[in-house]
């Protein structure tokens, strides 16, 4: 039987056109952590990399925070709001579970009746974002799709808990994928390790809810301060997760590089996921990138924002000269679920 459905009218490949970020103006210093885990600068900086991370004010919400990078992504790609046919937000720190911010932030930007979705991949998110939004533009669905990363993790981070309360940060990044006229976004090397779910995670019940008010009650729990409720924290098994990234990544990263016939030589740019220095020097040597492969070192001023983390240093690379608009660039996330994501692409 003859399929009655026509082929796809999209574009023959996608690229990405424009890329914007946005960091809180609140900067967080190591010195700060300490008020509340027993460690050290020292320990701090030689362990992860990180020196201050920006955590965001009542103000810098995950909507803000993305309609700001967004705005800049849109006016970098040279389209207007309008012309975006689809929001993807990637986010593990919006607190709803509906309606998703995505429509709330396409509505912000002026954006029309897009196509508009959250989508939960830790901090492979964005990697997860830019193969559906480049899936869509080359299917024909949307001609430009803005694909978001943004995280608050400021709360969802346990303070005392001396094993993550120095490295999470927030943000927000975004990108603006649209039709090309060559190859700009490689085939994506993806997947997940559900066996290993547990390795990050966030942790429910009294052992976070223990300074919860209870409502109506007169008894000592009552009497807490409401700023004392927490939020379900993010808790994970260091080790374990450094292990699987530095082993397993690099042959993701390897991967993606064969599926897109890109040599390390042929490469300008490495933008990893911003989890730890030692991660990504790791990665460096095991792929034995050339020295003159300019490599995302955003960790040590950002700390990890999940899924904005790779739009973010991407921006800063950009912004500072440190890479140039036809780069060729492989980016690669991985994280909570165990999930991963790497593509190589050429830098907006
Ligand atoms: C979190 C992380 C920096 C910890 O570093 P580590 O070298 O694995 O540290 P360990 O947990 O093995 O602890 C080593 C020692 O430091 C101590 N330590 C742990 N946290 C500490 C802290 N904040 N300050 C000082 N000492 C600390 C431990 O007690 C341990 O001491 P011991 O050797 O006397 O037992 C590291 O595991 C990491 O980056 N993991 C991956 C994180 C990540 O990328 N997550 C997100 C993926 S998306």
């Amino acid at each position: 039987m003859t399929s009655k459905i026509k082929p796809a009218k999209g574009a023959a490949y996608a690229r990405i056109m424009g890329v914007g970020g946005y960091r809180p103006t609140r900067v967080v210093p190591n010195e700060e952590i300490l008020k509340h885990i027993d460690s050290s600068d020292e320990w701090i900086r030689s362990r992860s990399g990180i020196a201050t991370r920006h955590w965001a004010g009542p103000e810098e919400t995950v909507s803000a925070m993305s309609v700001e990078a967004a705005g800049k992504a849109i006016a970098d790609a040279g389209v207007t709001p309008e012309q975006i046919g689809a929001v993807i937000v990637s986010t593990v720190s919006h607190f709803k579970q509906t309606p998703a911010i995505a429509t709330e932030i396409a509505h912000r930007i002026g954006a029309g009746k897009p196509a508009a979705f959250d989508i939960s991949a830790g901090c492979a998110g964005f990697g997860y974002g830019l193969t559906l939004a480049k899936g869509m533009v080359t299917d024909g669905s949307a001609e430009y799709v803005l694909v978001i990363g943004v995280e608050r993790l400021s709360d969802l981070t346990d303070l005392e808990d001396r094993a993550t309360a120095f490295l999470f940060g927030d943000g927000a990044g975004a990108v603006v994928v649209g039709p090309a006229k060559e190859p700009a976004i490689g085939p994506t090397v993806w997947g997940s390790e559900g066996d290993k779910a547990e390795t990050i995670k966030q942790t429910f019940g009294w052992d976070v809810y223990r300074r919860t008010p209870v409502p109506g009650g007169d008894g000592p729990e009552a009497r807490m301060a409401l700023e004392d409720i927490r939020y379900p924290a993010i808790t994970q098994e260091g080790q374990a997760v450094f292990r699987w990234a530095v082993f397993e990544m690099a042959k993701v990263a390897q991967q993606a590089l064969d599926a897109a016939g890109v040599s390390p030589d042929d490469l300008d740019v490495f933008i990893p996921h911003q989890a730890n220095m030692r991660i990504i020097d790791s990665m460096v040597k095991t792929l034995k990138l050339p020295e003159n492969v300019t490599v995302a070192r955003d960790v040590e001023t950002t700390g990890n924002t999940s899924a904005a983390s790779i739009p973010l240093a991407m921006e800063r690379l950009l912004a500072t000269g440190q890479a140039k608009s036809g780069d060729t660039a492989l980016v690669i996330g991985f994280g909570a679920g165990l999930v991963y994501a790497a593509t190589v692409v050429t830098l907006p």
